[in-house]
């Protein structure tokens, strides 16, 4: 007997789904993309609980006659391709025929669907069961509800994020395909409030401005258009001033598709390789129009990867035009140029608003958001650029400066560096500029003094103060390449790694704080803002409350990131973008569980991030006091990773080592 069988369609759907639907976002790129191929100028995605309760797509598109409605939802079947050579020539978003078969197996579905001088019709699918298709009424298109997602597999359902978190994957997602489609208008809502809308028809460089940073929008610079053989290159590259922490603006498309590429990204490292750091990522927009013969894009069911057939030239192609470009003279001229001062029209997004099915009571009239956000800090921001950005196009130091009427606006150190030609720039870095703090720099704070233990707690002074003895002199001290210390206390021999002993100290400090309550903050006296994606600000403000407790306050700031407003008192230094980048990357905040551990490696963090570094100069009364803490806390010579911070030889080692 056999024992072999074929899987029922439902349970098949559902297999496919778990590839294709991991999360809302993963949805909503296949529903976009749909409309995409299906011609669409207008592109509305409505959301609610970050897309977990309702995932609405409505598009102006060509439509879906009644006799396919159900074939769009069966597995397999798909208008873009007829067979085993089309996958090999493919020129649209889709070509599986899976994506909605796959969203209906695991969603209370539905989709309406009109074609021009034709009748509309409704299809509604429960986690797989299709029912009958219905008379129903909308405008010429297609709306896509998914409601649910995940209610028939609640095993999925769980590894689903907060919906801040949902949604702003969406939102990134929904952005980067919006880079691609600069013709096409798009409008997300969440939760009934608007939260961003790009008019169509715009030019690529408009498109930027309205989804990038202003900061960063303003200083990419055009790669010309370079055709090879089957391929055209183009897009924006970033200023080396501009390095970012993270790939997190790093945008590759090939024929308009976002890919996640490890060839164009490993060019583009190689492009940067001697102008920027190590660790650190520039921002990019390449584009690679290519004769869809050279390239599959049927490597994996989310199809966000691709294989090229003439990958070596493609490298070769890159590294060469984008190379040229950060020629000094070349990149000062074109970032002056590339800016450019467009005002950005309103559009109508209310089309399909007034079917009575798809009336959404809250629906926001785009000139009506800005002054209906005020409820929802997450989308307040994003209103507010949003305006900004219609009234003219306004630096984001004006922004700031409207925002918290700032006098000095030498501290905006970030935007100053626009100032700076690339011409400089390479000779600052002949110079041993200091990358590092360039492109980090800490904001001027009340009361500051760099005295690294002058707040010390005097207990810790009490222990063993009267037989630490190391003399006033300065020569006392021997300093070995900026990093190390050494010295002579009561005969044993001091060796300290200045960086890896503060930051024990400050780790210490900081730990017993919050062990006794919470760690107070200290407010800056001009807000930092961090310019962070969506997804990683999402992961920040959802740990707010654990992060106040460490004396951080932070606040929403929209489409330009997030403001932090305070820092640890015991952390008057911290290099603030590093610290938050560092613990998007590194701090596993889900895990409620482990949260004393969690606590303990937050408290690591922001020691190292606020301690003194190998290179600075202490004065002598801080390395004094290093000393002295070695000397009270021998028990504790590492630093919180686990790094020697302290050796100490005694005249037992001397004379073992002198065969004495
Ligand atoms: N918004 C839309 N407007 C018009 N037609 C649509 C729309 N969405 C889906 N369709 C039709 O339904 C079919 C099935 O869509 P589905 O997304 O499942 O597959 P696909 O796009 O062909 O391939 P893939 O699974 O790779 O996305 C499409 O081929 C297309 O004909
Ligand atoms: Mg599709």
């Amino acid at each position: 007997m056999s024992v072999i069988k074929v899987l029922p369609t439902i349970v098949q759907n559902k297999i496919a789904a778990g590839e294709v639907v991991e999360r809302p976002s993963a949805a909503i790129k296949e529903l976009i993309e749909n409309s995409i191929d299906a011609k669409a100028t207008l592109i509305r995605v409505d959301l609610e609980e970050g897309g977990k309760k309702l995932l609405r797509v409505i598009d102006n598109g060509s439509g879906i006659s009644e006799d396919d409605l159900i074939l769009a939802v069966t597995q397999h079947a798909t208008s873009k391709i007829a067979s085993a050579d089309d996958l090999f020539a493919v020129e649209t978003m889709g070509f599986r025929g899976e994506a909605l078969a796959s969203i209906a197996a695991v969603t209370q579905f539905s989709i309406t669907s009109k074609i021009k001088n034709q009748e509309a019709y409704q299809l509604q699918v429960e986690g797989g069961h299709v029912k009958e298709v219905c008379p129903s009424s909308c405008q010429d298109g297609t709306v896509i509800e998914a409601r649910n997602l995940f209610f028939n597999t609640p095993v999925r359902m769980k590894f689903l994020k907060a919906d801040r978190t949902e949604l702003s994957r969406a939102n990134e997602i929904i952005s980067c395909i919006a880079l691609a489609n600069p013709s096409v208008g798009f409008h997300l809502t969440h939760n009934g409030k608007n939260v961003f809308q790009l008019p169509p028809n715009q030019k690529l460089m408009e498109r930027i401005q309205a989804v990038l940073p202003l900061n960063l929008s303003e200083a990419i610079i055009e790669i010309p258009p370079f055709t090879g053989d089957h391929f055209t290159i183009r897009g924006y590259l970033g200023s080396p001033y501009f390095i970012r922490p993270r790939r997190d603006h790093q945008y590759f498309f090939i024929n308009g598709r976002v890919v996640k590429d490890k060839l164009l990204h490993g060019a583009i490292s190689k492009v940067y390789e001697g102008l920027i750091p190590n660790g650190k990522h520039p921002v990019v927009l390449l584009f690679l129009d290519i004769d869809p013969s050279e390239v599959d894009v049927n490597v994996h069911p989310t199809k966000i990867e691709v294989r090229f057939s003439q990958s070596n030239s493609i490298f070769s192609a890159i590294l060469k035009v984008c190379k040229d470009l950060l020629e000094p003279e070349t990149l000062t001229q074109s970032i002056a140029d590339s800016r450019n001062e467009n005002s950005m029209p309103m559009v109508d997004f209310s089309f399909h608003q007034q079917n009575s099915n798809l009336n959404n009571s809250n629906a926001v009239n785009p000139l009506e958001a800005s002054r209906s956000y005020d409820s929802d800090p997450a989308l307040r921001s994003s209103a507010e650029l949003v305006s900004s950005n219609n009234k003219k196009s306004s630096s984001a130091l004006d922004i700031l400066k409207d925002m918290y009427a700032v006098k000095d606006s030498s501290s905006y150190s970030r935007t100053d560096h626009k100032a700076k030609s690339f011409s400089n720039f390479v000779a600052e870095k002949q110079t041993n500029f200091d990358f590092e703090g360039a492109s980090n720099q800490i904001p001027q704070i009340e009361n500051v003094h760099r005295e690294i233990y002058s707040n010390s707690n005097a207990e810790a002074k009490k222990i063993e103060d009267i037989d630490f003895n190391l003399v006033a002199d300065e020569s006392s001290i021997i300093t070995i390449d900026k990093t190390f210390l050494i010295a002579n206390i009561n005969n044993e021999l001091y060796m300290v790694d200045q960086h890896a002993l503060h930051e024990r100290m400050s780790f210490e400090k900081l730990k017993s704080k919050l062990d006794s309550g919470s760690v107070g903050s200290q407010q800056l006296l001009v807000p930092f803002t961090l310019d962070m994606k969506e997804t990683d600000k999402a992961v920040l403000l959802d740990n707010q409350q654990e992060l106040s407790r460490l004396g951080f306050e932070l606040e929403d700031f929209g489409k330009d990131g997030l403001i932090v407003r305070g820092v640890p008192v015991e952390a008057p230094n911290l290099d603030i973008e590093n610290f938050f980048f560092d613990l998007i990357q590194n701090f596993e905040f889900s895990n409620k569980a482990s949260l004393d551990k969690g606590r303990h490696k937050l408290c690591a963090t922001i020691a190292c991030h606020s301690s003194l570094r190998a290179g600075d100069v202490p004065t002598h009364a801080d390395k004094v006091e290093l000393f002295r803490y070695a000397y009270q806390h021998r028990d504790l010579l590492t630093c919180p990773h686990g790094r020697p911070s302290v050796i100490i030889f005694t005249i037992k080692d001397f004379n073992r080592m002198f065969h004495r």
